[in-house]
């Protein structure tokens, strides 16, 4: 925890003069567990130059899910997709009662305003990112907390009952 505040500042100062542009280039959802989890819709759509967003369904086949962890990874493209800063696991049913880890809270802050998945367990209906703005990311990974430029990956595996249920993985570039 104390690690992992030091990186934050870290790299909240090492980059704070670097702005860029985010742009999703690609996202891929996997169901891992076709009777527990069906992906119902995952895309990225371009409504014009100024407005794009993501959106994403899943539905839950075994409710009420009572037990739910996530690992995100943030990776960067150098040669290869590499691990990049973030590798951290959420215990979601608990992490949405206490939700103190500044890391978290700034990941989850950015589609918190976009999702029905904002309360704790029990889970017992379909999980929803709506019309994720492109441009709401835009002004926090470039302004809030600007990253340095380039291709990332934004890696997602998810659990429940300790088996891993879904991933989905978000392409995005900062130019
Ligand atoms: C882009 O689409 C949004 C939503 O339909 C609209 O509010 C906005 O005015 C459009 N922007 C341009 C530049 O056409
Ligand atoms: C994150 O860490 C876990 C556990 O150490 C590891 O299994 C996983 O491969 C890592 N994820 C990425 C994307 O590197
Ligand atoms: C969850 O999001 C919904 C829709 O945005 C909102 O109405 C509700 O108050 C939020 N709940 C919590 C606990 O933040």
């Amino acid at each position: 925890m104390k690690v992992e505040f030091i990186f934050f500042l870290f790299i909240f100062c090492e980059f704070t003069h670097v702005l860029g542009e985010f742009q999703f280039t690609n996202i891929k959802c996997n169901s891992r567990d076709e009777d527990f989890v069906k992906f119902e819709y995952c895309f990225i759509k371009s409504v014009n130059r100024t407005y794009k967003y993501m959106s994403l369904g899943v539905k839950l086949l075994q409710t009420p899910v009572t037990n739910a962890k996530v690992n995100y990874a943030l990776l960067k493209r150098g040669n290869g997709y590499k691990p990049f800063l973030y590798n951290m696991s959420v215990d979601a049913c608990s992490y949405l009662r206490r939700p103190f880890n500044p890391v978290n809270q700034y990941f989850y802050g950015l589609f918190k305003g976009y999702t029905n998945i904002n309360h704790t367990c029990p889970y017992d209906h379909d999980l929803i990112v709506e019309k994720l703005p492109m441009n709401h990311l835009d002004n926090e990974l470039t302004t809030v907390l600007p990253m340095p430029k380039g291709d990332y990956a934004f890696n997602t595996i998810w659990y429940a009952y300790g088996t891993i249920r879904a991933d989905a993985v978000f392409y995005f570039t900062l130019s």
